[in-house]
């Protein structure tokens, strides 16, 4: 069983680590969410996180301290795998190299195309219409010291119809991530084992 921290971002919804501490906690996969790491308290991805009953630990990026904290954290929950779900800036470099592919990170596109800085939420999903794309979906990839510039792990496609627009976009592509998160994590809790 592969101990996983999930680390969120303030603004997020939550649904990603949701979907992930629900999966272990219904031994779908053979992992267990460890730790949940908000920037901030009370926020909409921290009570999803407290109704899961996943221990939380709020830890500010802008904290001087940051990557030492994070570290300890880390290692104080013996953790085997990181996951990004809604984190929004680039983790320390101590972090990358602490845990050199043991990082993942899900983003709302099929990499390598529309990703890299600014391309998240909505601009997304606005980029794939606007370039005519005839699919979208997502990509679980690896963590490195660039935006959305890791080795690919995982991906899900789905179909643009006729009509559709980014919010419609974003909530298909929103479902796949869910999957796809799973996914990913049960094919790291393989070669992990
Ligand atoms: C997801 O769309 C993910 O791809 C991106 O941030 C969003 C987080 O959503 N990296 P949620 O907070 O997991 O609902």
């Amino acid at each position: 069983m592969i101990r996983v921290a999930i680390l969120v971002g303030s603004k997020g919804r939550g649904s990603n680590m949701a979907a992930l501490a629900s999966a272990c906690r219904s031994g779908s996969i053979d992992a267990e969410t460890a730790l949940v790491i908000s920037p901030k308290a009370g926020t909409k991805a921290v009570l999803r996180a407290e109704a899961l009953e996943v221990p939380v630990k709020v830890l500010h990026h802008k904290s001087e301290s940051y990557a030492d904290d994070l570290l300890s954290a880390l290692a104080e929950a013996e953790i085997d795998l990181i996951c990004l779900a809604g984190y929004m800036t680039l983790l320390p470099a101590a972090v990358v190299h602490a845990y050199e592919d043991r990082i993942l990170n899900i983003h709302p596109a099929l990499l390598p195309k529309f990703g890299g800085k600014g391309m998240y939420g909505m601009h997304v999903h606005e980029a794939v219409i606007a370039a005519g794309e005839s699919e979208s979906g997502c990509s679980v990839h690896f963590v490195n010291e660039v935006y959305d510039d890791g080795a690919l792990l995982h991906q899900k496609r789905c179909p643009i119809e006729p009509g559709e627009t980014p919010e419609s976009l974003a909530e298909k592509v929103l479902d796949l991530e869910h999957l796809a998160y799973v996914e990913a994590v049960q094919i790291m809790a393989a070669r992990l084992a």
